[in-house]
C-alpha cells in the first residue's frame, strides 16, 4: 500500500484522458503565481511539469516557496481554449488541489532552476544538486545514460565481454601525471590510479579473453580544458587476432547501432580513412573538421622562386610556406586580418602575410611580389584561389606553419559560418600517426600515442638489428576517431612481442632497470604467448557532449571538477588529519594554511 502522500502519477504523465481522475503528484515547486484569490503553481519532477490550481483556503493553510517538495492530491481538470499550453506535454490539463502536504522545505534557491537567468559556474558547481534539477541537465544525464547503454548492447551483440580492471594499480603511462594513493600496509609505497586500463586490457588478450570492453573510469593529473576532466570515462575495448580494419569495422558497427538506438540518427559507414600526414598537410591538425573546405595549400615552390625573403628564407631553411584562400564572398576587412594576425602570433607565428588575389598583382603585402601576371597566376594556382579571394600565409618550421594555419582555418570556419547549420556527422579515422614525437622542452622523444603502440615496421627502422634510425621518421599503427574537429577516441595495433616492446622502451630512454621495475610484469606476460591484438578507447564524456551540441564535457558529468581540479560541492581535495597521514606513512611538505 502506498503511503497517503505517495504519487499516483509523475508530473509529466497526465493527459486529457485523465480528466476527472483523482490523483496524487509529488514534486518540487517550480513557480507560483497568484491571480487574486486563485493560485497556480507548477509542480516539477524529472518527467515534466504539471500546473496545480489552489483555492484561497488551501493556499492560506500551508506556507511554501520555490523548491519546496509537495504532495498534492486533487482532481484532473481539462484546460480549454487559450488556457491550453501547447508547449507542455501536460498542457491540456491541470490539477485542482484538494489537499496539499509539504514533504520538505527549502531556503531561497541559489540557482534559477528555470534557466531563465544564467547562474555563475561556481554557484552551479557548489550547489550541483540544485543545478542538476534543471531539466536541461537532467536531459543531458539521460542522454548519456541512453548512449552508454546502447553502446553496451552493441558490444555484446559482437560478442565482447565486459571486464572490470583495477582502480588501485600501478602507473599506466598515457602522457599525464598519475594520481597516487599511499599504502597503509606497505610503508612508503603507492598505488597509482589508472590513466587508462591499457596494460590490463592487453593482459586480458594474453589471457585469451579475445574480445573485451569496459565502461572505464580513467584518472589523469593534467591541465584541464573544456574537453578534459581529471577523471573521465572511456568506452574501452581490445580485440585479438585483428588488424586496423577489424577494429574500425567493429566500431563502425557499434557507432551505427548506438546512434540509431540512442539518437535515432542514421550514420553512413564506413567512415573515411585519412593518413595523419594527409590530415596535417590539408588541415594543419590531426583532428580535421571535415564539415567545411578552406584547405591548406603548399606555396613552397612559389616561395622558393620568389623575391620575398621571408618566404624564400623559410623554405631554404627547410621550413614551409603554406596558405589558404578565403573566398571573395566572405570579404575579410583589414581589421579582420589584423585580428587573425594577433591569433597567429599568439600561437608563435612571426607574422601573417596576406594577399588579395588578382591577376594584375592584387593588393596587400604580397602584391609587390605578384606584379607579373605569371607570378600572380602561379600563386593563385598553388592556392586554388580565384580573383578577389583573401589569401593568408604562414612561413615557418613545418610544424608551426601547419599548427597556425590549422587554427586559423578552424576559427575562420566558425567566424564565417562555413559550418552547415544542420548537424552533420563528419566522422573520420586518422591513421598512421608518427611513433614518436620530439618534445622541445624536455629535449627528448615521447610516444605519440603510448609506448605499447606497434610500429609500422617491426624492425623499428633497423633498430631491432642494432641500427640507429631517425626516431622522428618512424610511423606507427595508431589511429584516432575524429568527429567534427574533435578527437573522440584513440587506439592502435599493439606490440605483442616482448623484444620489440623492450626496444621501444629503450628508444624512449627507459633503461633496463626502470623497465623491469615499472613494466617487468607486463613484458613477462607478453613473453607467454601474446596474440596479435589491437584496440581503441572512445571518450564517453566527449561523445555525449558532442552529440548534444555542447562544447564543455562538464555538462554531461554529474559531479565535474573545476579547471583547478576541485570539487566545489564537497570541497575536495581537502586537508586530512595528521593521524591519517601518519597511518599511510606520509608527511606533507605543503605549508599549513
Ligand atoms: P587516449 O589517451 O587517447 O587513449 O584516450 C582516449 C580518449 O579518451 C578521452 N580522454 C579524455 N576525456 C576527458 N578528459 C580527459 N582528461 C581525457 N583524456 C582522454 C578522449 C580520448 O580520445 N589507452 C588508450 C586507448 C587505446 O590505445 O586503446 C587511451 O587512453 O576522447
Ligand atoms: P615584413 O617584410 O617583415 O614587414 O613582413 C611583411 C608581411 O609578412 C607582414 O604582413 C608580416 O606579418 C608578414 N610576415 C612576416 N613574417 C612572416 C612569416 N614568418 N610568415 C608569414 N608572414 C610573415
Amino acid at each position: 500500500m502506498p503511503m497517503s502522500w505517495q504519487r499516483t502519477h509523475t508530473c509529466g504523465e497526465l493527459r486529457r484522458s485523465h480528466v476527472g481522475a483523482k490523483v496524487t503528484l509529488n514534486g518540487w515547486v517550480n513557480a507560483r503565481r497568484d491571480h487574486g484569490g486563485i493560485y497556480f503553481l507548477d509542480l516539477r519532477d524529472r518527467y515534466g511539469l504539471t500546473q496545480v490550481v489552489l483555492d484561497e483556503r488551501l493556499a492560506a493553510g500551508v506556507r511554501f516557496g520555490p523548491e519546496y517538495v509537495l504532495s498534492v492530491r486533487g482532481v484532473v481538470r481539462a484546460r480549454e481554449g487559450a488556457q491550453v499550453n501547447s508547449e507542455r506535454a501536460t498542457g491540456e490539463i491541470e490539477l485542482v488541489a484538494e489537499s496539499l502536504e509539504v514533504l520538505s522545505s527549502s531556503p531561497v534557491p541559489p540557482i534559477d532552476i528555470s534557466g531563465a537567468t544564467e547562474t555563475a559556474l561556481e554557484t552551479r558547481l557548489k550547489y550541483r544538486y540544485m543545478d542538476l534539477r534543471r531539466p536541461q541537465m537532467q536531459r543531458n544525464l539521460e542522454h548519456r545514460s541512453r548512449f552508454i547503454n546502447a553502446m553496451r548492447r552493441a558490444f555484446e551483440r559482437q560478442n565482447f565481454i565486459e571486464v572490470e580492471t583495477p582502480i588501485l594499480t600501478k602507473a599506466t603511462p598515457e602522457g599525464a601525471r598519475d594520481y597516487l594513493v599511499p599504502s597503509r600496509v606497505h610503508p612508503g609505497e603507492f598505488y597509482a590510479l589508472p590513466q587508462s586500463p591499457q596494460i590490463f586490457k592487453q593482459i586480458l588478450m594474453v589471457a585469451g579473453l579475445d574480445r573485451y570492453f569496459q565502461v572505464a573510469r580513467c584518472f589523469r593529473d593534467e591541465d584541464l580544458r573544456a574537453d578534459r576532466q581529471p577523471e573521465f570515462t572511456q568506452l574501452d575495448m581490445e580485440m585479438s587476432f585483428v588488424e586496423e580494419e577489424d577494429v574500425f569495422a567493429a566500431w563502425e558497427r557499434v557507432m551505427k547501432e548506438t546512434f540509431a538506438d540512442a539518437l535515432g540518427v542514421e550514420l553512413t559507414t564506413p567512415f573515411p580513412r585519412m593518413r595523419w600526414e594527409e590530415a596535417m598537410e590539408r588541415f594543419g591538425v590531426d583532428k580535421p573538421d571535415l564539415r567545411f573546405g578552406l584547405e591548406l595549400r603548399s606555396v613552397d615552390a612559389w616561395a622558393r622562386a620568389s623575391e620575398f625573403t621571408v618566404f624564400r628564407g623559410a623554405v631554404e631553411a627547410g621550413g614551409r610556406v603554406m596558405g589558404l584562400a578565403v573566398p571573395a564572398q566572405h570579404a575579410l576587412s583589414r581589421k579582420d586580418i589584423t585580428e587573425l594576425e594577433t591569433v597567429a602570433k599568439g600561437i608563435g607565428a612571426k607574422g601573417l602575410a596576406w594577399w588579395k588575389a588578382g591577376a594584375a598583382g592584387g593588393s596587400g603585402p604580397l602584391a609587390k611580389f605578384c606584379a607579373s601576371a605569371e607570378a600572380a597566376g602561379a600563386l593563385m594556382a598553388a592556392l586554388g584561389a580565384a580573383e578577389g579571394d583573401t589569401c593568408l600565409f604562414i612561413a615557418d618550421k613545418q610544424s608551426l606553419t601547419r599548427k597556425v594555419l590549422g587554427e586559423l582555418r578552424n576559427q575562420l570556419g566558425r567566424r564565417l559560418g562555413l559550418i552547415p547549420k544542420e548537424q552533420r556527422w563528419a566522422f573520420t579515422w586518422v591513421t598512421h600517426f608518427p611513433l614518436f614525437e620530439w618534445d622541445e622542452d624536455a629535449q627528448r622523444y615521447f610516444s605519440a600515442h603510448h609506448p605499447f603502440t606497434a610500429p609500422e615496421d617491426w624492425s623499428l627502422g633497423g633498430a631491432m638489428d642494432g641500427r640507429e634510425p631517425d626516431l622522428g621518421a618512424l610511423s606507427s599503427r595508431a589511429y584516432d576517431l575524429v568527429l567534427n574537429g574533435w578527437e573522440l577516441g584513440s587506439g592502435s595495433v599493439r606490440i605483442h612481442r616482448a623484444d620489440v616492446q623492450q626496444k621501444v622502451f629503450s628508444m624512449l630512454g627507459i633503461g633496463p632497470e626502470e623497465q623491469q621495475r615499472k613494466f617487468g610484469f607486463f613484458v613477462e606476460a607478453l613473453a607467454y604467448g601474446a596474440p596479435p591484438h589491437a584496440g581503441f578507447a572512445l571518450g564517453l564524456d566527449r561523445t555525449s557532449a558532442l552529440t548534444l551540441g555542447l562544447d564543455n564535457i562538464r555538462d554531461v558529468i554529474a559531479f565535474p571538477k573545476t579547471a583547478s581540479a576541485s570539487d566545489l560541492m564537497c570541497g575536495a581535495p581537502s586537508l586530512v588529519d595528521a593521524s591519517q597521514l601518519a597511518e599511510v606513512h606520509v608527511a606533507s611538505t605543503a605549508p599549513r594554511p
